[in-house]
């Protein structure tokens, strides 16, 4: 492991990644947009590789959007086949990288089949601590919020912290997942298309005209530098101003 690359011991950042530009990609040099899905597929195992050593203790993933559905049936059905093999090939691996896997968003409109190899793969990596791999999928940010106001609903004692619980569908026991410190979107588009609505509220955009098959760990590496050379606010004033006028 390189050592002027490696952050593991830093506080852990959150970094949420909305995966655009697949479909670009691949009709961009005459090929199915399907082919552009696959490839993806390898900047995920990259991302997830390189992950950690950049000091990153969380990372969603938005993978597919409740609008997504509206896509043709043949891109839709190509999506779930990449996903399944997704879970086949690489749980495995993620394992034995210390790396744990969640799915959010809805589960009951995928197929059973991939349903029960989510819950296998979230099953099985279960105790890993080096990484949370969160993969977004049939994921909408509006309808996590409505749901998880629908569930609390006459609790009117619930805080922002219990909400953020209720919001990403985890146990109330374990470690809270953070809110997103980076938000990387790919594909030259500016916007959230649903994503991480609540979660994002102070995060730092970076938005990369490159496509997500092109996407490398050195992308992912400026991203972050840049992230880290922010200040962030919070909507405080810096301390170096606080006495000035
Ligand atoms: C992102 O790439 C992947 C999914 C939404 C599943 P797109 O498929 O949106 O690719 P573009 O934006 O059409 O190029
Ligand atoms: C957002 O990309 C969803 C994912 C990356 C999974 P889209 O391509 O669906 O978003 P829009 O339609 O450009 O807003
Ligand atoms: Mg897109």
């Amino acid at each position: 492991m390189q050592s002027t690359f490696n952050h593991e011991n830093e506080t852990k950042t959150h970094v949420a990644m909305i995966m655009d530009g697949n479909g670009r990609w691949a009709q961009s040099r005459g090929m199915l947009r399907i082919e552009g899905h696959r490839r993806g597929m390898e900047t995920v195992r990259k991302m997830v590789e390189a992950a950690p050593e950049l000091g990153v203790g969380t990372l969603t993933l938005y993978a597919f959007s409740s609008d997504n559905w509206k896509r043709p049936a043949a891109e839709v059905e190509a999506l779930m086949r990449l996903f399944q093999l997704y879970l086949k090939r690489e749980v495995k691996k993620c394992i034995e990288n210390g790396v744990r896997l969640s799915v959010v968003g809805r589960r009951d409109r995928f197929p059973q089949r991939l349903q029960r190899a989510m819950e296998r793969a979230e099953e099985a990596s279960r105790h890993c601590q080096r990484l949370h791999l969160r993969i977004a999928a049939d994921y909408s940010a509006r309808d996590m919020i409505l749901r998880a106001a629908q569930r609390v609903a006459s609790d009117e004692s619930l805080s922002r912290e219990l909400f953020a619980r209720h919001l990403s569908g985890e146990p109330h026991d374990g470690e809270p997942t953070p809110d997103v410190d980076l938000l990387v979107r790919t594909g030259g588009e500016k916007r959230l298309s649903d994503f991480l609505l609540w979660e994002c509220a102070y995060a730092e955009l970076f938005f990369t005209p490159k496509m997500w098959p092109e996407f490398e760990k050195s992308d992912f590496k400026q991203a972050i530098d840049d992230f880290r050379h922010r200040e962030r606010r919070f909507g405080e004033v810096p301390v170096a101003h606080a006495n000035a006028a």
